[in-house]
């Protein structure tokens, strides 16, 4: 459905522009258009969509929520579409459910181990690089856009991120394979396709998750294939 949006200072950002478009749709007494957010600073995830066909839009390593108007001309017709995946049923507008993420998270994302009170930080050394590769997997923000423009629906680079974060340092040594077992077989389970290594994912990310992650997951998955009694 086609909507008109007046006033729209180019420092605005998109979702801004949205709400814009939404108070004058409420003053005709129409409906809003249904869209998630929450922080808009680009760090929870909540919001998202497809943006003329590309998730969170134009601007690469960017949320939608931190997309400003000035990267569009005056006149411009934008189409947005919510993300379309089996496993994330469209709710309304651009909104969907995307609970099977929190599910994979719940299969596996976590330690359950007690380490007791909070150690010195300098008493586990972990080298440089390993560290930061684990915080970069850590700053998945589970939007969805990953799953949006695989043409499998895949959500393998979120899942490979999470198991990543964990795998990489000493405290998620512990319960390494049961966690990848579980969270990709709970991927699986909610109908994500799988990877075919297209590259897609990583280049919509907002996070800029490498998919060398991927790859990581597949050799943890082996290995616990490998030590399974
Ligand atoms: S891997 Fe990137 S695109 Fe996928 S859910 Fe995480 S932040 Fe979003
Ligand atoms: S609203 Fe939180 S990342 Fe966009």
């Amino acid at each position: 459905m086609p909507y008109t949006a007046d006033d729209v200072s180019p420092d605005m950002s998109f979702l801004e522009m949205l709400d814009v478009v939404n108070e004058g749709l409420i003053v005709k007494g129409e409906d809003p258009i249904a869209f998630d957010s929450d922080c808009r600073e680009g760090i929870c995830g909540a919001c998202g969509f497809l943006i003329n066909g590309v998730p969170h839009g134009p601007d690469p390593g960017t949320t939608v929520c931190q997309l400003h108007m000035r990267r569009f001309r005056d006149r411009d017709t934008v189409v947005l579409e919510p993300w379309r995946a089996r496993a994330f049923p469209l709710v309304k507008d651009l909104v969907v459910d995307r609970t099977a993420f929190d599910r994979i998270i719940q299969a596996g994302g976590y330690t359950s181990i007690n380490v007791g009170g909070a150690q010195d930080g300098n008493a586990i050394l972990i080298p440089r690089n390993t560290v930061e590769q684990a915080m970069d997997s850590a700053a998945c923000i589970g939007c969805g856009a990953c799953v949006a423009v695989c043409k499998n629906a895949s959500a393998a680079l979120f899942t490979s991120a999470k198991i990543s974060h964990l795998s990489l340092l000493p405290q998620g040594q512990v319960e390494r394979h049961h966690r990848v077992t579980a969270m990709v077989e709970r991927h699986d389970a909610e109908g994500f396709g799988s990877c075919s290594n297209e590259g897609e994912c990583e280049a919509v990310c907002p996070k800029e998750i490498p998919i060398t992650n991927i790859a990581r997951m597949n050799r943890e998955y082996f290995r616990a294939m490998l030590a399974r009694p």
